[in-house]
């Protein structure tokens, strides 16, 4: 048995590791791993390799693995008799840059301003793969437990693949305590565990109003074109207090916790004037109903649209979904909703794009209390909070069938400020200092 380092010790090693950590942090975000099928995979490739390169430093005997989509890599360090293991999770490949006009400097260049790091997946989800890599750096050959680290590279299309390879690796995934480095904090200076993520719907709806363009002033007024169709149709989504109008969607109480609507108007960057949506309170809103985005449109660009009536418009359309929900039914209601709904007998075509299943935990028991204490550690006494989040990590159902009897403590990476998934997606140094110190904390007490 290895004897467990002190809490100072702990604290001492983290700081030690934090200039080569954050070295490394730069050197992964510098690859532009992004697994959507349009982008060079190549990258993806190089991420895994150098997250496998990371692991091997840490004492993990360490594979990449595929299973029909991108390279994930399994690193693992066998329990010492007795001790429990842990399976670390995290991504390593990344959502796209967007426009690329609105960085204020090269998403690919970890860049520091105002105690932030910059960067495309700084944040969502390289800050987890270095959580863990800082964890096991800091403790070194005193490691109590067995450690799974387990990096996708595809979480940011789906895991299309992630079912296969839970499956042909079981064996080797297997453990008592699942820890997801990839979600939020309440705030920064509050840690949180997160208890229930919404699931997603992803679907295009197609409307077709003419076999080809026509002149729009020889037929309009008669004929209807389909970008106006497919706007009525868009326009029946929402009620006029902006709550989804699908029957048949799962609403749920939520946590009793108030986020209060002028914080949460700050962290969007809602522009003065504009209305929050919906109806009931903020956290339900977010985490525990539905809510229906419309992501993008299939139209003539505005300066190059000729004088003509659109045959057909696309639109991509985002449900999320709450906790509790089937995603199949969702879908299912939704393509109903658009095919009733379409107007002036317009051709209706939906198609799903990928599902992805809510989750909820019941964050109870041992290995969550530890969990609670270490990050009441890190945060200097900040008391930890069980948060909701809106957003999707679809497999974390998977696990809970796969391994029922694990505990999954689902750690947050970002804080509300981070802009995941936008431009200018940043991570707080100072938080990431406390998220690195509690999970070695963690890892260390859960012996
Ligand atoms: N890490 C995010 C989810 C998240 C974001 C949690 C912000 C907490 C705060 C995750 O990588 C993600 O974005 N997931 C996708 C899932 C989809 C591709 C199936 C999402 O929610 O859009
Ligand atoms: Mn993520």
């Amino acid at each position: 048995m290895t004897t467990p380092l002190s809490e100072t010790e702990l604290r001492a090693a983290i700081t030690r590791e934090r200039p080569g950590v954050l070295a490394d942090l730069a050197r992964l975000v510098a690859i532009p791993s992004i697994a959507f099928p349009d982008f060079d995979h190549a990258h993806v490739q190089r991420s895994a390799q150098l997250t496998a390169d990371l692991l091997r430093g840490c004492g993990l005997a360490v594979e990449i693995v595929e299973a029909g989509g991108q390279p994930a890599v399994i690193g693992r360090k066998p329990a010492p008799p007795g001790a429990p293991t842990v399976l670390l999770y995290a991504h390593h490949d990344v959502q796209p840059i967007g426009d690329a006009a609105r960085w204020e400097s090269d998403p690919f260049t970890v860049t520091e301003r105002d105690g932030r790091l910059y960067g495309r997946g700084v944040a969502d989800d390289k800050a987890g793969v270095l959580a863990h890599v800082a964890a096991l750096r800091a403790l070194g050959e005193a490691l109590p437990v067995g450690v799974v680290v387990f990096v996708e590279g595809e979480e940011e299309h789906g895991s299309g693949s992630l079912e296969r390879l839970l499956s042909e690796h079981r064996e080797a995934i297997a453990a008592d305590v699942i820890v997801i480095a990839d979600s939020g904090n309440w705030e920064v200076g509050v840690p949180a565990l997160t208890t229930t993520l919404r699931g997603i719907v992803n679907l295009f709806v197609e409307l077709r109003t003419l076999g080809s363009a026509v002149h729009s002033g020889v037929f309009g007024g008669a004929v209807p074109d389909a970008l106006t169709a497919l706007s009525r149709l868009l326009a029946t989504l929402h009620d006029d207090a902006g709550d989804v109008a699908v029957d048949g969607l799962l609403r749920r109480p939520a946590a009793p916790l108030d986020y209060p609507a002028e914080r949460l108007r700050a962290e969007a960057g809602l522009l003065d004037g504009v209305a929050l949506i919906g109806t009931g309170r903020l956290v339900e809103r977010l985490w525990t109903r539905p809510s229906l985005s419309v992501l993008g449109i299939d139209s003539p660009r505005p300066g190059e649209a000729p004088n003509a009536l659109v045959p057909s418009a696309t639109a991509k359309l985002s449900l999320r979904i709450a906790p509790g929900e089937d995603p199949k039914a969702a879908y299912e209601a939704v393509a109903a909703h658009l095919r009733t709904n379409a107007p002036w007998g317009a051709d209706v075509t939906v198609t799903l794009e990928g599902l992805g299943s809510p989750c909820q935990i019941d964050a109870t028991g041992r290995p969550f209390d530890i969990a609670r204490s270490a990050f009441r550690t890190a945060w200097d006494g900040a008391d930890p909070v069980d948060i909701g989040i809106g957003g999707s990590i679809p497999f974390i159902a998977t696990f809970q069938e796969m391994f029922p009897e694990a505990a999954i403590l689902v750690t947050g990476m970002s804080d509300p400020y981070s802009r995941v998934h936008g431009p200018n997606e940043s991570l707080h140094l100072a938080e990431f200092d406390r998220i690195c110190l509690a999970e070695a904390l963690l890892l260390n007490n859960l012996s």
